[in-house]
C-alpha cells in the first residue's frame, strides 16, 4: 500500500514509522490513524521486524494532537465514534501489540500526540520536546486514553496538574516524572533509540511478548495480573527461545535471538 501520511522503513529488525504531515505538525487526522493501523498490522506480521519505532517528520513536532479541524464540527455521537475507532485502530492496538513499540518524541507531543507516545511501551525524548495535554483549552477532554495512561505513568497528582492546567512541560521535566525513559540531544535521537532497541533485541522475542501481556494485564481491571503472569511464565517453557536461552547459559555462551 502507498501511504499518504506515513513513511515506513525496515532496518536491522526495527520497523520505523514516521508520521509525515510536517506542515500540520503531524496532527492525527482520520486518514493518518487508518494508515497507522495498516502499517502496524503489516509490521506485526513481518518476521523481519522485531520492534517498532514511531516518530514525527521534521524537527518541530512528534504529533501536535488530534486534527482540530476535523474535531471542530463533530456531534457527541460522532465524537464517540471517532474515539472508539481511533482507540481500536491505534492506541489500544499499540498497547496490545506483541512486539515492543518505542516512540521517538522529536518535538511537540500534545493531546493525541502525547496519548500516542503514552500508548507506546517506551518513550525517548529529544531535549527540544515539549509535551502537554491542552484538550480543556479546546473545551474537550482527552479521548485516546490520556486520562488513564497519564496517571499510570506519572501518578495521579502530577497527571491531574498536567490535565487541569493543560500546560506544556519540557523534556527534562518529563524525564523527572517518568514520562520519558530517556532524553538526548535532538540530533542524537535516532542513535539513542537504536541503543535502546539493541538492548531489547538481544533478549528473547517470545518471552518479551509474554512480558508485554503480563504487565498489561496488571493494569486491566478485569484481569488478575498475577494469574496472567503465571500463564505467561508457563507458556515460555515450551518455546525454542527458552531452550536456546537456557542451553546457551549452561554452555557459557551468549544467546542469539
Ligand atoms: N490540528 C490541526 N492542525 C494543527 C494542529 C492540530 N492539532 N496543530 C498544529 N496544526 C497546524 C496549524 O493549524 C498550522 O496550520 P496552517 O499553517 O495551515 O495554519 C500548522 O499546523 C502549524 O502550526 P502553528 O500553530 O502555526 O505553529 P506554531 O509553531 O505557531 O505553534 C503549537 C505550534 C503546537 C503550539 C500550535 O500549533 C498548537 O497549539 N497546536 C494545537 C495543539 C493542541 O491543542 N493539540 C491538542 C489537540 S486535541
Amino acid at each position: 500500500m502507498k501511504y499518504k501520511t506515513l513513511k515506513l522503513i525496515i532496518q536491522k529488525r526495527v520497523g520505523w514509522i514516521t508520521i509525515n504531515r510536517p506542515k500540520k505538525l503531524n496532527a492525527l487526522n482520520q486518514e493518518t490513524l487508518a494508515e497507522l493501523h495498516h502499517a502496524l498490522a503489516i509490521f506485526e506480521e513481518e518476521d523481519n521486524v522485531r520492534l517498532i519505532v514511531i516518530r514525527g517528520a521534521g524537527n518541530t513536532a512528534f504529533v501536535a494532537g488530534a486534527d482540530i479541524r476535523e474535531l471542530a464540527t463533530l456531534s457527541s455521537e460522532e465524537g464517540a465514534a471517532l474515539a472508539q475507532r481511533g482507540n481500536q485502530q491505534v492506541f489500544d492496538y499499540i498497547e496490545h501489540y506483541n512486539k515492543p513499540v518505542i516512540s521517538a518524541v522529536n518535538g511537540y507531543a500534545l493531546g493525541g500526540g502525547l496519548e500516542l507516545a503514552m500508548a507506546c511501551h517506551l518513550r525517548v525524548f529529544a531535549d527540544t520536546a515539549k509535551v502537554g495535554m491542552p484538550e480543556t483549552s479546546l473545551g474537550l477532554i482527552p479521548g485516546y486514553g490520556g486520562t488513564q495512561r497519564l496517571p499510570q505513568l506519572v501518578g495521579r497528582g502530577r497527571a491531574m496538574e498536567l490535565l487541569l492546567t493543560g500546560d506544556m512541560i519540557d523534556a527534562q521535566r518529563a524525564y523527572e516524572i517518568g514520562l520519558a525513559n530517556a532524553v538526548c540531544p535532538l540530533k542524537e535521537l535516532d542513535t539513542k533509540v537504536l541503543e535502546l532497541a539493541a538492548a531489547i533485541l538481544k533478549n528473547a522475542p517470545n518471552a518479551q511478548m509474554q512480558l508485554l501481556a503480563s504487565v498489561r494485564a496488571g493494569f486491566d481491571p478485569h484481569t488478575d495480573g498475577y494469574v496472567a503472569e503465571t500463564e505467561g511464565f508457563a507458556a515460555c517453557f515450551e518455546t525454542d527461545n527458552f531452550k536456546h536461552g537456557t542451553s546457551a547459559f549452561l554452555k557459557k555462551r551468549k544467546p542469539k535471538f
